[in-house]
């Protein structure tokens, strides 16, 4: 019979056990919800709610559970619906009468509440991780390549020269970001919802203060219907983690493209590739391209439970148990793409002959031009004017900038002299672009070492955390 058949006259039809149970995915909540129920039977002691005999025979029954469910000789029941009611009706079917009491001033709507917060709370540091160690090659590869001159582009046209690391460090900024942006969320949802109750508190004389502080919570939240009925923290970090994907589905586009025959900057690994079953030759990107598809498994997650949220009046609503899965699978999404990723650019081949190739062509060299006479004393837009007139010619003629004579440039303008052949080179027009966050080496040096110093200082926070 059901827990609560005290107030049916039926049972359940075998259609609704089904359809409602969650113990078949949030089984995956039973250590938080085994810990949640030690420190709530804890208090309840403490608070004299509970006698200590009952305390001591409900933790060691809790443990008993917590090491045969992680032995795996425990076989969970959609009888019992979800991972609540299976952990509760094993620990009175092991401790009898004891058992029983550990429900005082709760319900399952802030257990489940306090178990999902401890598992987000949880599982985000092991995200951090892998962004950190990602963060570490790029600033590997960084170092090997602050004089590897490519185009950057703009509209995917040659725009101006840059170096590879320079390239690299802007995929390291966005990472940062995606750390702190989890860490940040990870702070907010620090609070225990814990002996909210159902949506009004209890008149057991609880201390909320004292579970909180077990669960290693800053606070208890502070209003009990909020308590049971928030789910920002989970929408928090399902953004971080399209955000995340996003970015990693960004420079998954980008990979795609340098190792494409019409760019060939980079060539991946065997061990990171995969061939086709028809022609021979091919060697496909398949890691990047999957990691950029599966960010719209992410996404999806967010939009979900966001539309989940949508409508709820106050507090607890069944439709809440629909959280638990696009959370499950965004973390799952992302703690699997992040190490393939990441070690499919440890093992990549760089080839700076080709990229330096690309950047020969294109004019990116134009702007370096203009830049030229309006140091010698010519306005901007007049230096602009002529360097697209000397752009035109140059097409005209199948020339680079670089390759016309003195003769030929001074038909534009009297302004050029010798100098200009020393402008124009690529490994100076990159070289020179020394303001803050621009892309001569120094200041890839310097953005090297300010994402390196973030990696250290973030992994011990970790650590600590
Ligand atoms: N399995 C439920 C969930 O995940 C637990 C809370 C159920 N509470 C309730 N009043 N039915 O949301």
């Amino acid at each position: 019979m059901k827990l609560w058949g005290g107030r049916f006259g039926k049972e359940t039809s075998s259609l609704v056990n089904d359809f409602n149970e969650s113990i078949s995915f949030d089984q995956r909540l039973y250590r938080q919800d085994i810990q949640g129920s030690m420190a709530h039977a804890n208090m309840l002691a403490r608070q004299g709610i509970l006698t200590e005999e009952d305390n001591a025979a409900i933790q060691s029954g809790l443990a008993g559970i917590l090491a045969d469910i992680e032995a795996g000789n425990v076989e969970f029941t959609a009888e019992n619906e979800d991972i609540h009611m299976n952990v509760e009706a094993l620990l009175t079917a092991r401790i009898g009468s004891a058992g029983k009491r550990l429900h005082t001033a709760r319900s399952r709507n802030d257990q489940v509440a306090v178990d999902f917060r401890l598992y987000v709370r949880d599982e985000i540091p092991a995200v951090i991780a892998d962004v950190l160690a990602l963060e570490k090659v790029l600033c590997r590869i960084a170092r090997e390549h602050q004089n590897t001159v490519m185009p950057g582009y703009t509209h995917l046209q040659r725009a101006q020269p840059i170096s590879f690391a320079q390239h690299l460090c802007a995929y390291a900024a966005m990472f940062r970001r995606d750390v702190t942006r989890l860490e940040d969320c990870r702070v907010r949802m620090n609070e225990c919802p814990l002996g909210s109750g159902a949506l009004a508190g209890t008149t057991h004389p609880i201390d909320r203060w004292d579970t909180a502080k077990a669960l290693g919570f800053a606070a208890p939240t502070s209003n009990s219907l909020d308590g049971v009925s928030d789910r920002d923290y989970a929408l928090e970090t399902l953004s971080a983690l399209s955000i995340l994907m996003m970015h990693l589905s960004r420079f998954s586009e980008e990979i795609i493209l340098w190792c494409s025959w019409e760019f060939k900057f980079i060539e991946l690994d065997d061990a990171y590739s995969t061939g086709s079953s028809i022609m021979p030759q091919k060697k496909n990107p398949d890691v990047a391209e999957l990691v950029r598809g599966k960010t719209g498994r992410v996404y999806g997650s967010l939009m979900g439970l966001l539309t989940v949220m949508k409508g709820l009046p106050l507090a607890y609503n069944k439709d809440m148990q629909e959280d638990k899965e696009p959370v499950f699978d965004a973390f799952d999404t992302v703690e699997q793409c992040l190490p393939v990723f990441t070690a499919m650019l440890d093992t990549m081949r760089v080839l700076p002959e080709n990229m330096r190739a690309a950047a020969g062509r294109g004019f990116i060299n134009a702007t370096d031009c203009a830049d030229y006479l309006t140091k010698r004393g010519m306005p901007f837009r007049d230096a602009y004017t002529v360097t697209g007139k000397l752009v035109a010619f140059c097409t005209a003629q199948g020339k680079t900038l670089e390759e016309l004579s003195l003769a030929e440039l001074h038909a534009f303008s009297e302004l050029f002299d010798e100098g200009v052949y020393e402008a124009l080179r690529l490994e100076n027009c990159m070289d020179l672009r020394k303001s803050y966050g621009g892309p001569a080496q120094e200041e890839t040096r310097r953005q090297i070492e300010e994402i390196e110093a973030f990696v250290l200082q973030h992994s011990k926070k970790e650590e600590t955390a």
